[in-house]
């Protein structure tokens, strides 16, 4: 079955373009003067969603943002509360991203009161994505243990733990079989951080507790993440995990496993998990992700800023260059961002798209380059039996 967009209003919201740019494509193409790709069905022609329409398009609509005129514009002026829950450095990081890349990164999702929605979305929700990593850490417990001899102990670090839902039956299997000798939480959010230790400290109350304010994808976790004396000491292993697809919600997760690996001794293991492609078309389908506490945890951030229903729509789609699934919002005026406390205005015109959620799905093929990429191999993949999530445990060449 081949993938086409099912109506204009699809294509206008996903390239940001007026429905009669699309309408002249479509009779450009008919005509042989464009190499648009069609398909006809039941005599209405539709564009095909593959990467040479994907490539064309872009180049249409660059061309046609050019000769586009200015409209009125709307004032939109950022509140003091992005000031309060970003450092300086993250607001700088923020205003430079949105005006070079129109992205907004997704880890401020989990700054001050998003931490909250985070929190309900994983109570509340069948999100799903819990039970499928904590039924594949059970499944891998004896996989991690074959590595090691029997009296090794471990100390678990929890990178972007969140509230820690789908290790908590980990940590206790661990603790039953007397291996776990701490547990470190790392995260950017500092709202996270202090869920995550109520949880982990009322249930765990003799194990060493430690949490870490941090960020994997600016920094190196070399200095952060407590190092086992190695020399000698294999009793000690620390072992990282990066649950919840978390990795993949940065396009350059390269070098977030460099981070992350800078903080391994050789003996050390990172276990990551990620949904897992089952086929080509399955990268189009957001069907997972529609629920009403998805959408208000990953839209909370854009509104704080100030893009809501007046001024934006959102669409969803894949990304065929970069292999990412990615949100976005679409300007339906021209709006002006005033980030008043460091004088600087950032200007979205009608029809621009700012990135804000992105993840992409693993293959096999896919964790092994990566890997190899970043200097580290597989121990072992394992992949739930009913469902497209995998597991994976990564280690020092
Ligand atoms: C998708 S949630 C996963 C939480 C948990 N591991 C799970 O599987 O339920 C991502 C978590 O990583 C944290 N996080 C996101 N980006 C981060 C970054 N760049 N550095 C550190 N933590 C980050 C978020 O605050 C959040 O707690």
């Amino acid at each position: 079955m081949l993938a086409y967009y099912k109506s204009r209003t699809e294509i206008t919201r996903e390239f940001g373009v007026s429905e009669g740019a699309v309408r002249n494509w479509i009779r450009k193409a008919i005509d042989g003067k464009l190499s648009l790709q069609l398909i006809e069905l039941n005599n209405t022609q539709y564009i095909l969603k593959n990467s040479h329409n994907f490539n064309l398009i872009h180049l249409l609509v660059a061309k046609g943002q050019k000769f586009r005129p200015n409209e009125s514009r709307l004032t939109v002026t950022v509140p003091d509360e992005v000031y309060n829950i970003l450092d300086e450095t993250q607001i700088h990081a923020l205003m430079a991203d949105l005006k070079a890349n129109k992205n907004i990164s997704f880890k401020f999702a989990y700054l001050g009161d998003g931490s909250k929605n985070w929190h309900t979305l994983m109570r509340q929700y069948d999100y799903g994505c819990n039970q499928k990593d904590a039924y594949l850490l059970k499944q891998s417990l004896n996989l991690i243990l074959d590595h090691y001899n029997d009296d090794t102990v471990f100390n678990i670090i929890d990178i972007g733990c969140g509230t820690a839902e789908p290790i908590f039956q980990f940590l206790t299997d661990l603790k039953s079989a007397g291996k776990l000798n701490s547990y470190t939480a790392l995260d950017i959010s500092e709202s996270i951080l202090k869920l995550n230790k109520e949880v982990i400290t009322a249930a765990f109350p003799t194990v060493p507790y430690d949490n870490i304010v941090a960020d994997f994808e600016t920094r190196s976790l070399q200095r952060k993440i407590f190092q086992n004396s190695y020399l000698g000491n294999t009793k000690t292993i620390n072992l990282a995990l990066c649950l919840g697809g978390t990795l993949y919600n940065y396009e350059d997760y390269i070098i977030s496993l460099y981070h992350i690996r800078d903080a391994l001794s050789p003996l050390d293991k990172l276990i990551i998990s990620n949904p897992f492609l089952g086929n080509d078309l399955d990268n189009y389908s957001f069907d997972n992700y529609l629920g009403s506490d998805f959408k208000k945890f990953i839209n909370w951030f854009p509104s704080l800023l100030g893009f809501n229903e007046e001024n934006c729509s959102e669409i969803q789609g894949y990304n065929e260059k970069t292999g990412f699934r990615e949100y976005h919002i679409v300007m339906n005026r021209d709006v002006e961002l005033c980030f008043e406390k460091y004088q600087t205005n950032i200007l979205f015109k009608k029809y621009d798209k700012i990135r804000f959620c992105l993840g992409r799905k693993d293959t096999f093929e896919h964790i092994q380059n990566t890997a190899k990429l970043a200097g580290l191999k597989s121990s072992w993949i394992i992949k739930h039996p009913s469902s497209n999530s995998v597991m994976y445990m990564l280690g020092k060449v």
